[in-house]
């Protein structure tokens, strides 16, 4: 009995020593920005997670798969170039090392570089395009939410595979996450996929949907970034499927 107590005893002592000590992580984190190796699930089923709002920037949705694209390539921001020391492949590194300030998007280093008006200072550096008026909003809108690391669902009840065309879905999708990388004058994999002729060349020789499928044999896109959604994946089949119409 003694040794019995003595057990439950020790248990008490090595989780109350193992719990973190308080400190005050800003109450607007959802996900824990110290978890730098899962990456948050999208969309894995219609009713998973949250409805996205259209008022709402989503970090996880959003401004990740887009710094992904225009900043994070090989020789830029990735983990393995680092330029300045800077990374922007998840939210941690995002913020610390973009000097992001939740709330105040002209104090924070990221949207600064993005505004920046000398080509020698901006980021993308040329010969990267700038990013669009409606990129530089997206990211300002984010950090003066408070730079949340927030996560919607995009389809959330209905994953809707009807009457998919490259206007109305496929190329917003490949705008946001992977034309950073697959566009401008020096394109990653030497593959562009800023137009309809080259996403439908594409798709119909079998590496759009190897690649977004994650199938044997095909580099797995979005490069560096969390899989597209089931729900997307399947998008896009049906596209490919029905002729990619435009
Ligand atoms: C961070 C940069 C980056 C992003 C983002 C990115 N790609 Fe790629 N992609 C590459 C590179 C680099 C290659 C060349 C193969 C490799 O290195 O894996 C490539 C190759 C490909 C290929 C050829 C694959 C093969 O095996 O033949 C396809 C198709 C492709 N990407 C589609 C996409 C699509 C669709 C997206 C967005 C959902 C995307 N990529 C996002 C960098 C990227």
């Amino acid at each position: 009995m003694r040794s019995l107590f003595a057990a439950f005893a020790l248990l008490v002592a090595v989780v109350a020593l193992s719990l973190p000590s308080c400190k005050h992580d800003p109450m607007y984190t959802i996900i824990d920005p110290q978890d730098t190796t899962t990456t948050p699930p999208i969309d894995t089923g219609v009713n998973a997670g949250i409805p996205c709002s259209p008022d709402t920037v989503y970090f996880q949705n959003q401004v990740l798969p887009l710094l992904i694209s225009q900043c994070a390539k090989s020789g830029c921001h990735d983990a393995a170039s680092h330029e300045d020391g800077v990374v922007l492949t998840n939210y941690q590194q995002v913020m610390s090392t973009g000097k992001v300030k939740a709330f105040k998007p002209n104090d924070s280093e990221l949207y600064e570089a993005i505004m920046e008006t000398d080509p020698d200072d901006r980021m993308p550096q040329a010969p990267n395009a700038p990013l669009t008026a409606e990129q530089k909003n997206l990211i300002r809108k984010w950090i003066e939410q408070g730079a949340q690391n927030n996560v919607c669902n995009e389809n959330y009840g209905n994953c809707d595979t009807d009457n998919v065309t490259y206007t109305n879905f496929v190329s917003g999708l490949l705008a946001n996450k992977c034309v950073g990388c697959h566009g401008g004058v020096n394109p990653q994999g030497g593959l562009k996929l800023s137009t309809y002729a080259e996403v439908k060349a594409t798709a119909q020789n079998g590496a759009l949907y190897g690649a977004v499928a994650h199938q044997p044999g095909y580099s797995a896109m979005p490069k560096g970034g969390a899989a597209l959604s089931p729900c997307f994946v399947n998008k896009i089949k049906a596209w490919i499927d029905a002729g990619t119409p435009q």
